[in-house]
């Protein structure tokens, strides 16, 4: 089954929003494989943001993402990781939907409150990145 990488960031995790995001995919129906709360080395951040590494962002990026805990999932599910990022709404929140999770809480595109995986490829290379195979979680679940 198709599984996706998404994080909570750290503007996400200070503002209190873990519950609302996570309780929206519980109630869309994906299943979660695996959960923590974090704290992100710079030499992972740079790694998991290497594809804007020659952005005049990057530095701010990598800056962001370490400064505080994110809280970083494991979802599974038909499709996830196409309708998750349409859950998450546009990387700016000022061109997210109403409903989306960057169109409801986010304000600026660095502090965008959530991370997620734009392709499989991604969200492969996303999850051995964060996750050990021991920390992801098969179960059954009927809805
Ligand atoms: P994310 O989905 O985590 O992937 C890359 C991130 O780069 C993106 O969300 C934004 O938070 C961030 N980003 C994109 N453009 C800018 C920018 N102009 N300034 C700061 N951060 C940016």
């Amino acid at each position: 089954m198709e599984k996706t990488f998404l994080m909570v960031k750290p503007d996400g995790v200070q503002r209190n929003l873990i519950g609302d995001i996570t309780s929206r995919f519980e109630k869309k129906g994906y299943k979660l494989a695996g959960a923590k709360l974090m704290t992100i080395k710079e030499a992972l951040a740079e790694e998991h943001y290497g594809e804007h590494s020659d952005k005049p962002f990057f530095g701010e990026l990598v800056g962001f993402i370490t400064s505080g805990p994110v809280f970083a999932m494991v979802w599974e599910g038909e499709n996830v990781i196409a309708t998750a990022r349409q859950m998450m709404g546009a990387t700016n929140p000022k061109d997210a939907a109403a409903g989306t999770i960057r169109g409801d809480y986010g304000v600026t595109v660095g502090k965008n409150v959530i991370h997620g995986s734009d392709s499989s490829e991604s969200a492969d290379r996303e999850i051995k990145l964060f996750f050990d195979k021991a920390e992801l979680i098969t179960y059954e679940k009927d809805n």
